[in-house]
């Protein structure tokens, strides 16, 4: 009896190891194709946080971001570039700003300085502007306080070449290790440039007429909203509800997210140039899914609000499987905001894959083994229903929606390779935001990415997986049968 188990036990791992020989050599040349994104940005090599400095120029999308181009984990902050027409195809371009005496160039913005209130600009052009941190390494190491400090720098050729203005520092920290992540918009009322900059625990605002010399205005924060971890990276954005001028502050936050570490709250308020004043004081999330951090939008792109956030979460960006690049952006996403109720101060901050991507994708007719990149379902009943991804080695990613407990999910406990961390191996939820009967969903998947906008984004969710090998398979369970007509199913071209 013993032997025979112990015969069986090793059958099976001889069994195992066999299938595992069949498909490892293909996987584990591939890393590359395993693993790199269709439709997300990734650098060509070497290690990439936050997005910095986006900005729109001349039929131009540029996207700077955290980068160390000599590893892939975290080290040396440079700023990387990349360019696009459309918002879908990236070009990555060559570094932007090195590091320097003052320290590594941590996350910022971009401005186009029209009227050159800066005077950086020459022979009539106008400079573009960055205006992001610099962390000194040596200063931190000696336990000083005063080792963030702002800096800026300006093109003028349209973002290839860089010069750091004279006498940086512009914004010296008054002896705050957490001081950081200037986030730089033109309020017209006042004529003035406002800074928003996340100081550990809340986010202070500063204004300058010519990006170089800065006044403090006022801070927002301290005692209110989420506070599990440190402020990062925050936005001052402004929309137009049904005429009204409303104004949301995205501020990134580590640990402490939802669904653990990395996660982005916002504030809904009025701002008047010198304070934010909030309507509500309730916590709310951007996006509730785990790998959504530190996203920023766009300057120069008119009215719209268009975001794009590092896909992944400190707990493990340091480490997960990728072998010539770590970490992809979120595809860019179109933000407005809804207001929940027509006499109420409580508003929804909804976002949906931007429309430049809709020309992206291909409709597809519905196989079980061609997993789709795009998954449109309209008007279904809210009821439970789940959708499956698996591959031969038994992995599986799910994505379902709980009637009872009104929660979306992402079930990532056995979706792939997951022993780079302890927490990732998880399932993580979303409440649903919506209170209609029937929801749609929008889903985009990518080789190592789902990204879930349900009820037309008002409830999202942005995940990271790792399967061993591709997923082949995908089934969709539904307690009511969806009609196949309320499904479109979509390739990346
Ligand atoms: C957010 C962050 C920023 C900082 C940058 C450093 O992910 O910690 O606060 O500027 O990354 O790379």
């Amino acid at each position: 009896m013993h032997i025979f188990r112990v015969l069986l036990i090793l059958s099976f791992f001889m069994i195992h190891t066999n299938v595992q020989s069949q498909v490892q050599p293909d996987a584990k040349s591939t890393n590359e194709n395993l693993y790199r994104p269709r439709f997300h940005f990734t650098p060509q090599q070497g290690w990439m946080n936050d997005p910095n400095g986006m900005i729109f120029l001349n039929g131009q999308y540029h996207l700077f971001f955290q980068h160390y181009p000599d590893g892939t984990v975290w080290g040396p902050m440079h700023w990387g570039h990349a360019t696009s027409s459309d918002l879908v195809h990236w070009k990555e371009q060559p570094i932007a700003l090195y590091p320097d005496s003052i320290g590594m160039i941590f996350s910022g913005s971009a401005v186009l300085d029209k009227n050159n209130t800066s005077g950086l600009g020459r022979g009539g052009i106008a400079p573009l502007v960055a205006i992001y941190t610099q962390h000194n390494m040596p200063g931190e190491k000696s336990g000083r306080n005063d080792f963030q400090n702002q800096s800026i720098a300006y093109s003028l050729d349209e973002g290839k070449t860089w010069t750091k203005y004279a006498e940086n520092p512009v914004l010296k920290t008054p002896n705050l290790k957490d001081f950081r992540d200037p986030k730089v918009i033109w309020y017209e009322p006042t004529k003035k440039w406002i800074m928003s900059l996340a100081v550990a625990n809340h986010v202070e605002f500063y204004s300058s007429p010519n990006l170089i010399n800065w006044n403090k205005e006022s801070e927002i924060g301290k005692n209110l909203f989420a506070h599990g971890g440190v402020w990062e990276c925050p936005d001052l954005l402004s929309f137009k509800v049904n005429g009204q001028t409303v104004w949301v502050l995205l501020v990134s936050m580590n640990p402490g997210g939802p669904n653990s570490g990395s996660a982005t709250q916002y504030i809904v308020g009025d701002f008047d140039g010198h304070t934010f004043k909030p309507y509500t004081t309730d916590i709310k999330w951007m996006d509730y899914g785990p790998d959504n951090y530190a996203g920023v939008t766009f300057s120069n792109v008119g009215d719209r609000n268009i975001l794009i956030g590092w896909m992944s979460n400190w707990n493990y960006a340091n480490v997960v499987p990728t072998e010539k690049w770590r970490s992809a952006m979120t595809v860019p996403r179109e933000l407005s905001l809804v207001k929940q109720a027509s006499n109420s101060n409580q508003f929804l901050l909804v976002s949906t894959p931007v429309k430049e991507l809709k020309n992206a994708f291909v409709q597809i007719v519905s196989k079980e083994n061609v997993i789709p990149n795009r998954i449109d379902i309209k008007d279904i009943k809210a009821t439970h229903f789940e959708i499956i991804l698996s591959n031969t080695y038994n992995e599986k990613l799910i994505i379902g929606y709980h009637a009872d407990k009104k929660k979306f999910y992402i079930d990532r406990t056995n979706a792939g390779v997951s022993n780079f961390n302890p927490g990732f191996a998880a399932v993580a939820v979303a409440p649903r935001l919506s209170f209609t009967m029937n929801m749609d969903l929008s889903i985009l998947l990518d080789k190592t990415s789902i990204e879930l906008f349900a009820d037309g984004g008002r409830t999202v969710m942005t995940a990271l997986f790792f399967p061993t090998f591709p997923y082949t398979k995908w089934e969709i369970k539904s307690k009511e049968k969806i009609p196949s007509s309320f499904m479109k199913l979509y390739s990346f071209k």
